[in-house]
């Protein structure tokens, strides 16, 4: 290869093309947990976005808990009880067939608008793809297929397989050594902890800031790169770009 081809080269090595391997986060980086938000809608009205964004955050707090403990259970159980202690907080009243077809729906949920496209470039280009999860390997199958989205991945990277959680160190190189030890190894995750995550366990991490009012955790571990939307990100890294700038 001459590195000129259509076959993209990697931005820092044209004179040694090696494709990228991408671990792309599930939730909140291609699916959107807020795609609840209708169904809530119709049940509790307006605070249904609130209630949203609360049960995420529980979600991701009960894994945080569970893999510092080292009480694993998988992530569809972290899930459902951060619905349960929701329910409380809000005083909503759900039924149980109420609860499982909220939690049905988490098998569904939607894909952000400028997935499918993007992961088709950078496929196109060669790179390696990858989905990695907290989510059980069964559970983000589902997920991509019910939005087909699973055909545009080698394999899927399930963090269940450790009995932990992200940002355990161990799960990024877990998945560096699944995905082939890649010399180019990037998460893309909308999750700031993620992103932390990934970098300092020796990854590069592509930080995709969904909306202006994320803010990214002010610990000095910055993400390689920043971008708005997956387009963005394949513009970024595109192959004609000056080597080495990542602005
Ligand atoms: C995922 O691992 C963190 O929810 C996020 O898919």
């Amino acid at each position: 290869m001459d590195g000129s081809g259509s076959q993209g080269t990697w931005v820092n090595r044209p004179e040694e093309p090696v494709m990228a391997t991408f671990a792309f986060d599930v939730y909140g980086t291609l699916i959107d947990t807020d795609g609840v938000v209708p169904q809530l809608c119709e049940w509790i009205g307006s605070r249904a976005e609130k209630f949203s964004k609360t049960w995420r955050s529980k979600q991701l707090e009960y894994s945080f808990r569970r893999g510092l403990m080292r009480q694993y259970e998988n992530f569809a159980l972290c899930t459902r009880q951060a619905l349960e202690y929701c329910c409380t907080d809000y005083e909503v009243s759900l039924s149980s067939e109420q609860k499982d077809t909220l939690l049905q729906s988490y098998r569904s949920l939607p894909a952000f608008a400028d997935v499918e496209e993007s992961l088709g470039a950078l496929q196109a280009e060669g790179h390696h793809l990858f989905a990695f999860s907290n989510g059980t390997s069964e559970a983000v199958e589902e997920v991509l297929h019910a939005n087909g989205l699973f055909e545009w991945f080698e394999g899927v990277v399930s963090c269940d397989a450790l009995k932990t959680f992200k940002p355990d160190p161990d799960v990024y190189h877990y998945f560096m050594r699944e995905a082939g030890d890649s010399k180019d190894a990037w998460l893309v995750s909308g999750n700031p902890f993620d992103v932390i995550g990934a970098i300092s366990a020796g990854m590069k991490s592509a930080w995709l800031k969904r909306t202006d009012k994320t803010v990214f955790d002010p610990w000095g571990i910055e993400p390689t790169v920043t971008v708005a939307t997956l387009s963005k990100l394949c513009e970024k890294l595109d192959i004609n770009k000056p080597k080495g700038t990542y602005e």
